[in-house]
């Protein structure tokens, strides 16, 4: 995928006539940022901290969730960097894994550079983008890492309910394999939101972003 397609600033914003979505940060100062009373940023001191991210953030991002401890919660640079992770931990050449397509470039280009096989799974506009969890059942074989799906998905915007998020973890508790959710847009649904993905099963990874994370339960 050419990298203007995931980086319109890459591309220049002048020459985009249509801007459709935005996911990017406006540039800004360091002394643009205000982080409150005795928070100046210069007197931040810039130095290793603990290696599974800030413990005040994975608190906080705690505190939303029933069966999460801090323990099982790691800061990443960006949901991507925390996708990254999970390919490069979980795959080896000629693992295999299950995509729900389209998804997220680096769920796709990271397992693809480990040189494992992706089965797709591609979601159709005519069955309003409905997920053929059966398809997936099928996929599963002996070499198979982990599943890839997006709630809710970018770019359809579709959801999981919680019982096919059910099926899903059962799948992937039946084979010992992981189910990754990525729950980018975990905060932008119109209806009930549902429980972090990971606070199901032990097999279940949860990807979030804006303060990104990736949470699994031991
Ligand atoms: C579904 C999905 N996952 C992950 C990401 C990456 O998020 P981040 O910008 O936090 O790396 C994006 C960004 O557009 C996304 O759409």
């Amino acid at each position: 995928m050419p990298i203007e397609v995931e980086s319109p600033e890459q591309m220049g914003y002048d020459r985009i006539r249509n801007n459709l979505s935005e996911s990017s940060y406006t540039d800004a100062f360091l002394r643009d940022i205000d982080m409150g009373p005795g928070n100046d940023l210069k007197d931040l001191v810039l130095a290793y901290g603990s290696h599974a991210g800030h413990e005040g953030i994975r608190e906080l991002i705690m505190k939303d969730s029933y069966r999460i401890t801090k323990e099982d919660i790691l800061l990443t640079v960006g949901a991507a960097a925390g996708l990254f992770i999970i390919a490069t931990t979980l795959l080896e050449k000629d693992d295999e894994l299950i995509v729900v397509r389209p998804n997220y470039a680096t769920n796709i280009e990271t397992p693809r550079a480990i040189g494992a096989r992706i089965n797709f799974v591609d979601l159709d506009f005519d069955y309003g983008f409905e997920l053929d969890i059966e398809k997936i059942k099928s996929l599963v074989t002996p070499r198979t890492k982990y599943i890839s799906v997006t709630h809710p998905h970018n770019p359809t915007g579709a959801c999981l309910s919680a019982s096919e998020i059910k099926e899903l973890a059962a799948i992937a508790e039946d084979n010992q394999i992981r189910l990754l959710v990525d729950e980018t847009y975990r905060d932008m649904v119109f209806e009930e939101q549902l429980p972090l993905a990971a606070e199901l099963s032990p097999n279940i990874i949860s990807i979030s972003s804006a303060g990104s994370f990736a949470a699994t339960r031991p």
